[in-house]
Parts: structure tokens; sequence; C-alpha cells
């Protein structure tokens, strides 16, 4: 089976740039490029940083997109977010109790687990599984017995040597790995708000992230000048086997020849 993996869009309202680009034409070119040439995805999933200032406009304006979007996506949040906006927006998304946007979905025989890693707050940009949260992980994790299951949150729980993230990742990394432990059969981990490209093994599980589709964190602050940069954007198109786990980053905006520019 297969599915497609998009992380940290930051939608404004809709024409408003943000940090030199314009996220909503992005997330536009992005969903007709998966709509053009994967229809035969099982599921879409954005990993969080929805929009950039939790705006119920900007919650809206994705509702819009999705509807004539032909794939189901599930929608995950990042530190940007605003738990309670999205909900008013998106009010029938699965959730667990305690209305954290998190549940689990099951196809070919594995169990995908999408958690809610935001604290919420004004200006707190950290991320955190509370002790709710994270029942509800292990639960599930027990639940899946012996079956493959990939986890998608938005925070890591480990530094990738790049302050301006490693200040701001899962501030309780240890009770999450503590809980990963119920796990029989993790395959994978999907994560998002690094805005970069990483494959990461952390204590033997494996994590891969993506590049936002509107702007990135440079690996190298001082020789990009900025705290952000206009690098190649990406997503994920992951093909899951018996024995085997597939990522494939796809630049879209950037291929040369007779697709550029769709
Ligand atoms: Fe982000």
């Amino acid at each position: 089976m297969k599915f497609i993996h998009l992380t940290d869009i930051h939608l404004m309202a809709p024409g408003v740039p943000l940090n030199g680009s314009d996220p909503a034409a992005n997330l536009t070119r992005v969903l007709a490029d998966i709509a053009a040439w994967h229809q035969d995805a099982e599921f879409c999933v954005i990993s969080g940083d929805l929009a950039d200032e939790g705006d119920p406009a900007a919650y809206g304006w994705l509702q819009e997109q999705l509807a004539a979007f032909p794939l189901p996506t599930f929608l995950m949040l990042g530190n940007h977010d605003v738990r309670e906006n999205f909900l008013q927006v998106f009010s029938d998304h699965p959730r667990s109790s305690g209305g954290y946007v998190q549940h689990s979905h099951a196809a070919g025989g594995a169990k995908f687990l999408f958690l809610d890693t935001l604290t919420g707050g004004p200006d707190v940009h950290d991320g955190e599984l509370c002790t709710e949260r994270l029942a509800w992980l292990e639960t599930e994790l027990e639940a899946a017995g012996n079956a493959p299951v990939f986890l998608f949150l938005h925070h890591p729980p480990f530094d990738i040597d790049l302050p301006y993230v490693d200040d701001i990742k899962l501030r309780n990394p240890e009770a999450f790995h503590t809980a990963l432990r119920k796990g029989r059969n993790i395959r994978h981990i999907f994560f998002g708000h690094i805005h970069r490209m990483t494959y990461v093994n952390w204590r033997g599980y494996s994590f891969t992230s993506l590049p936002s589709t509107n702007h990135q964190i440079p690996l190298v602050p001082e020789r990009a000048g900025s705290e952000y940069s206009i690098e190649p954007m990406a997503y994920g198109v992951v093909q899951v086997g018996d024995d085997q786990l597939t990522v494939h980053f796809d630049a879209y905006l950037d291929r040369p020849g007779r697709d550029a520019g769709r």
C-alpha cells in the first residue's frame, strides 16, 4: 500500500505571503501534483503546523481545498496551530478522549497512529505528550500486538544539531520512549516541525522528516543569513510492503522537463 506524507504547510489567509513564499499557492500546487500522480494512495497525512497563526480562516480555506482533494486526509497539529480553532472548523475530525487530535487508522494489515504533541499557549513552541496522550499511545500499541505500526508526530524527541529547533523539540522524550517500548512491531516514525529532510535513528527507531511546503530552516543559518530559507519543497510518497518501507522524497516544484511548473 501507498500513502502520502506532507508537513508544515503554515497557511495564512489566502494570498498573504509568509517568509518570502505564498503558503496557499504552494499547497494548491502540491495537492494538484498529488491528485495528478498519486490517486492510488490510500490516504494523505499532514503532520502539523497547518495554520501559521492558528487562524480559523486558514483552517476554513484548508477544509475547502480538501473537499475537492481525492484522498482521505488526516490532519495533525503543530506548535503553530490552535487546537480550539482547528476543532471549530474540522468538528468531525477524529480525536481521542480529552479532545486531542490523535487517532488510529487501520489499513493493509497495519496500524497508523497519529499523535497530538501541541502544548498550547501563546508563544509556546516546544511539544509535549501529557499523561493522557501517552496512556492512549500505550493502549493503542498494546492493542496492535504483533501488527506493524507506523507512528506520526509533529515534534521529534531528539536534537538534530540545529539549535533553532532543538530548543523546541518534544519536552518529554523519556516518557515517549517508555511508551514506545509497549510496541512490539513499530516499523517507522514520521515527524515534522524541523522543516528539513532528514533520516534519524533514535534508540533503534527509524524516523524521517520532510521540508515544509512553504519555507525551510537552513542547516547553516550563518550561511543563509536568516533563520528561514527558500529551499526545495517536497512531499513523501511512502510505500509499505510486508518486509520493506520505502520513503520517496519528491521535490514536486523542481522537476525539469515536461511536467515542470505544474
Ligand atoms: Fe513548522
